[in-house]
């Protein structure tokens, strides 16, 4: 169907299911063990009910925001995921010419499969990219991948602790799948990581993608070695619960993205919703300290206006855009945004907000009884 037609997220995902390759499917769509908690965290949101206000003006509604000092025009970013090429030959670029046209940040993944220098040149001067981190085991070879994209101008490093070995996905494994030469396009990264050769766990090069990373990291030692490495600010992706939302704060991080890896790593993974909410309740004043992100299942803008209305200060897709790209090209990353837009201004009018400073935690409540 033409992009006319499309209305929402889940049209671009029919279109995206019915055209993508195979292995592109596998890979996008696959997540852990029963995929549970992939499940679980787009209906997380369904047990969150809003407190509505009216007689609120909202004829002019600005549902822009900042991310760690940068324009966004909706609090959503673009979570950096892998191989954006799978799924459309033009690949990362795509979300990056998407972004640009809609004022969105888009986080570029360690293992995407255009050059970091390509993505970057596909950007206009004026936009922002942060840029996702997997820790080689190496310092020296971790180091010099940070400082390669500090250079290049990316603007934040979101540092990946949550997939420190790859979760049991089994549609990868069963479906066993390797890169073609033009599937990757990061040279020094692939060469580093022999990621075509490895077997990982039954895992194939799903698996072999992080098979060098560094399953050592701690607060001590790993957050004051990035801190001397570059002067980005630093956010962690893939806290999970509250306890360790604190000690990130402690260790002097910029911001924390409550995230499981979009379901993809640990089964059984609080969704990010829920760990949202815990933090609100047991640890107010840490959104006063760090800036609060979440991602994984965030389909509608309302998904959005609740994670706000808790103290997030933006939300990340993953595979959202993956479908986008992949069905559309840039043109569909763009529809996706405004699609995104749409819901969120509308939402935020029928809540009583003008602007994102306007949603407020008694906005919303936790019902315990499951919708549908
Ligand atoms: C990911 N994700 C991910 N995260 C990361 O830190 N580095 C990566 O390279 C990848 N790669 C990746 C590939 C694919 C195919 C998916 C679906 C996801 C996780 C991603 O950043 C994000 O946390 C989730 O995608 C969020 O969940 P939703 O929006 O996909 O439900």
């Amino acid at each position: 169907p033409s992009l006319a037609r499309i209305l929402s997220l889940g049209d671009i995902e029919v279109v995206a299911r019915q055209t993508l390759s195979s292995k592109a499917k596998a890979y996008y769509t696959s997540a852990s063990d029963d995929e549970i908690t992939h499940d679980e965290n787009a209906r997380a949101f369904s047990r969150f009910f809003f407190n509505a206000r009216v007689m609120r003006p909202v004829a002019r509604c600005d549902p822009s925001t900042r991310i760690l000092g940068f324009n966004s025009s909706i609090p959503i970013f673009v979570s950096g995921a892998a191989l954006a090429k799978l799924g459309h030959p033009d690949g990362e670029a795509n979300i990056t010419r998407g972004a640009a046209q809609t004022g969105i940040i888009q986080m570029v993944s360690s293992n995407a499969s255009l050059s970091y220098s390509n993505i970057m040149d596909a950007a206009v001067s004026s936009q922002t990219l942060f840029f996702q981190l997997y820790k080689h085991a190496n310092d020296t070879i971790a180091a010099q991948r940070v400082r390669e994209v500090d250079a290049l101008g990316y603007k934040a490093i979101f540092l990946t602790v949550d997939a420190i070995v790859a979760g049991n996905r089994e549609r990868d494994i069963r479906n066993p799948w390797e890169l073609e030469d033009e599937e990757k396009g990061a040279p020094t990264y692939w060469s580093e990581n022999d990621a075509s050769e490895k077997e990982v766990d039954g895992m194939g090069t799903a698996g072999a993608l992080i098979a060098n990373d560094d399953r050592d990291m701690t607060w001590e030692k790993t957050i004051p070695w990035l801190r001397g490495v570059t002067k980005l600010p630093i956010v962690i992706k893939g806290i999970q619960c509250i306890e360790d939302a604190v000690l990130a704060v402690e260790a002097g991080v910029d911001g924390i993205l409550l995230s499981n890896h979009g379901g993809r790593q640990l089964e059984y993974s609080l969704p990010p919703m829920e760990v949202l909410y815990r933090l609100r309740q047991k640890c107010p004043d840490i959104f006063d300290k760090v800036e609060v992100y979440i991602d994984g299942g965030i389909n509608r803008g309302t998904d959005v206006i609740k994670a706000l209305c808790l103290g997030a200060r933006a939300v990340g897709l993953g595979r959202p855009f993956l479908y986008a790209q992949s069905a559309y090209g840039a043109p569909g990353v763009v529809k996706a945004v405004q699609i995104l837009r749409r819901e969120i201004v509308t939402a935020m009018r029928l809540i009583g907000a003008s602007t994102v400073d306007d949603l407020r935690p008694e906005m919303v409540e936790r019902v315990d009884w499951q919708p549908r």
